[in-house]
């Protein structure tokens, strides 16, 4: 079953040669007794024609053929009739008159329409998943999942360029930390013990810059079981690396080279020498999110000292009590509705905001609001000056405690610029968040977690005061790489002394007794000399979804998990046989009640 060509492959020139293809039945039309089929395979598509004035016994054939038959074919380029081309298809000149048919393969009407274009072929996630190697066969999910491997190609090419080292580190390990849960692995052989499947190789890249490696990088498979959203899976794969004898600034370099010659070379774009780094403080200060979409530019403002002199008494109580006042000015939208402003009250609802005031910016910069009475013209113009809002703009303020604050009015600005359409076909804008805290309390442990992971060093003024115990306000050399406010990198230089590190578990709440079990092989090999190192993951899936403007990273995972963490195709995960269960000494207890 040799194929002369692919069926994105012939073209005028190949008129009057014999040709032979395989490929799937795109369609199939029967235009008076001549059979039309486009034949599709991974490169294009061909028309084939079976025409019973060329060979009857052919068309006969052929009039068994329906969708998603496999067939092979031979026969003579022609050129399509004038008129008749098509000018969407790459072998839209020509046509390939049939002289020989086999049928490979037949097959049932397929529950999903694979022929149809993405905007009307979304069906149900659960059947596209069910049916994942039918939805698999539609060329725009089959076009980004070769995308993704081309682009792999590039990522491995850079590596190796820059001295990196591929090393392949252990799936079955000890658990890492990182914020997750664990996915278990129970072991036969060590009754009672379990391994963990690696939320990121965090701890073994380390102990590769210990043993010398230098500059490790490796396209890692990487398991949480954590809550799942469009741009999160259980299993996802990062583009890891770790460097030694670095500083902060050397590791975002080779990053902002990294974009340079991989993402902009395979999206075509320029991309800066030296993609922008703004402070983790100033991103929540100016867009009310570590992972701001730079965009559009509508920056937040913090309004407080204006309004505390109003007789505002809202927003006068909530200053005085050591809240703020954060307004944007929402370009274009003086003439938003009342239903509009309503509805966008509600939406910061959800992010805690108790109200929402706005200020309309009339034709000569007039102020105009339904509190305009409680403020001075002076203290108005004064609001109007700190948005930078112009006539013709909305000012839009949320007061409350500072981070939800800054979080909810991130959020108006993020809902603003989508129903202006201010992001739309941007582009890329990259930028760096850097000097995130250290630690944040966690509500729900009572404690203080790490904000990146527990291996990240302090920045070196805030050591003195980490080390003493003070945590609230230490700050990290950690950083995250953000692309049109998606966070897609995250990294930090590493501690590489063995008593700080000894002490961050400690400061974390971990008994020398847990530290002792839990990170006692990694603090003895920092007692062996551990160079300075640090390193970076990129989210292979998140990165790919995000230049192609897509939010759902499942659209570029051949195989992935739906929002239950379960695949509806292998009905994975599934009960197993009881001696499977008694063979790894697994006694299950379920709580069938609800
Ligand atoms: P972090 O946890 O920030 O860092 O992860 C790095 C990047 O991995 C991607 N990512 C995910 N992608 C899909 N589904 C998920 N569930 C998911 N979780 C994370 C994100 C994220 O920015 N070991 C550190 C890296 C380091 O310090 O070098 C780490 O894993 O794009």
């Amino acid at each position: 079953m040799k194929r002369s060509h692919n069926c994105n492959e012939l073209r005028k020139s190949d008129i009057g040669t014999t040709v032979s293809l395989a490929g799937w039945v795109d369609r199939r039309r029967d235009l008076g007794g001549v059979i039309f089929v486009d034949l599709r395979d991974k490169y294009g598509k061909t028309q084939v024609v079976f025409d019973p004035e060329h060979s009857q016994e052919v068309h006969t054939l052929a009039d068994n053929l329906r969708n998603e038959f496999v067939i092979h074919i031979k026969g003579v380029v022609k050129s399509r009739p004038e008129g008749m081309e098509n000018p969407k298809l790459d072998t839209g000149e020509i046509d390939v008159m049939v002289d020989e048919l086999k049928i490979l393969n037949k097959a049932e009407t397929p529950p999903l329409t694979i022929n149809e274009y993405k905007e009307i072929a979304r069906e149900n996630d659960d059947v596209r998943l069910r049916y994942r190697y039918l939805d698999l066969r539609r060329p725009w999910i089959q076009r980004n999942i070769i995308l993704k491997s081309k682009f792999l190609g590039a990522v491995h090419a850079f590596f190796r360029e820059n001295q990196f080292e591929e090393i392949e580190t252990p799936v079955l390990c000890k658990s890492t930390p990182e914020g997750a849960r664990d996915y278990l692995v129970p072991s036969r052989v060590n009754p009672g013990k379990f391994y963990a499947l690696p939320q990121s190789p965090q701890q073994y890249k380390q102990l590769l810059m210990l043993a010398g490696f230098d500059r490790y990088y490796q396209i890692a498979k990487c398991f949480r079981d954590e809550d799942l959203r469009a741009d999160r899976q259980p299993e996802f794969t990062q583009i890891d690396v770790e460097m030694s004898f670095v500083e902060q600034d050397d590791i975002m370099d080779m990053f902002d080279k990294f974009v340079r010659e991989v993402l902009a070379k395979t999206w075509e774009f320029e991309s800066p020498e030296k993609i922008e780094r703004i402070t983790y403080a100033d991103a929540m200060l100016k867009y009310g999110s570590d992972k701001p979409d730079l965009r559009f530019d509508v920056p937040i403002n913090d309004v407080s000292d204006i309004v505390k002199e109003s007789d505002f008494g809202v927003f006068k109580n909530v200053v005085e009590t050591g809240g703020v006042v954060r307004g944007i000015a929402a370009p274009g939208c003086v003439d938003f509705t009342r239903k509009q402003i309503d509805d966008l009250t509600s939406y910061v609802g959800r992010y805690g905001a108790k109200g929402m005031v706005w200020m309309r910016v009339k034709e000569g910069g007039e102020v105009e609001s339904q509190v305009g009475k409680f403020f001075t013209t002076e203290q108005l113009n004064a609001l109007r000056d700190a948005t930078g809002a112009q006539a013709g703009d909305m000012m839009l303020f949320i007061a409350g405690p500072e981070k939800l604050a800054a979080t909810a009015t991130g959020e108006l600005r993020l809902e603003v610029a989508r129903m202006k359409g201010l992001n739309a076909d941007k582009g890329y804008k990259f930028v760096w968040v850097t000097d995130f805290p250290m630690f944040e309390f966690s509500e729900t442990e009572g404690r203080y977690v790490s904000m990146h992971h527990p291996f990240t060093a302090p920045k070196p003024e805030y050591l003195k005061q980490m080390l003493s115990g003070e945590l609230k306000g230490c700050l990290a050399q950690a950083y995250d790489l953000v692309l049109n406010g998606v966070e897609i990198g995250g990294g930090s230089v590493r501690i590489h002394d063995p008593e700080v590190q000894a002490k961050v578990f400690g400061l974390l709440g971990l008994s020398p007794e847990q530290v002792e079990n839990q990170f006692g092989f990694f603090v003895d090999a920092f007692k062996y000399g551990a160079p300075p190192h640090g390193g970076l993951a990129l989210g292979l899936d998140r990165v790919v979804a995000t230049m192609e403007g897509v939010e759902s990273i499942r659209d570029f995972i051949a195989f992935p998990k739906n929002t239950s963490a379960s695949s509806p195709m292998d009905h994975s995960p599934s009960e197993v046989d009881p001696m499977q269960l008694h063979d790894i000494h697994i006694t299950l207890s379920l709580n069938t009640k609800k």
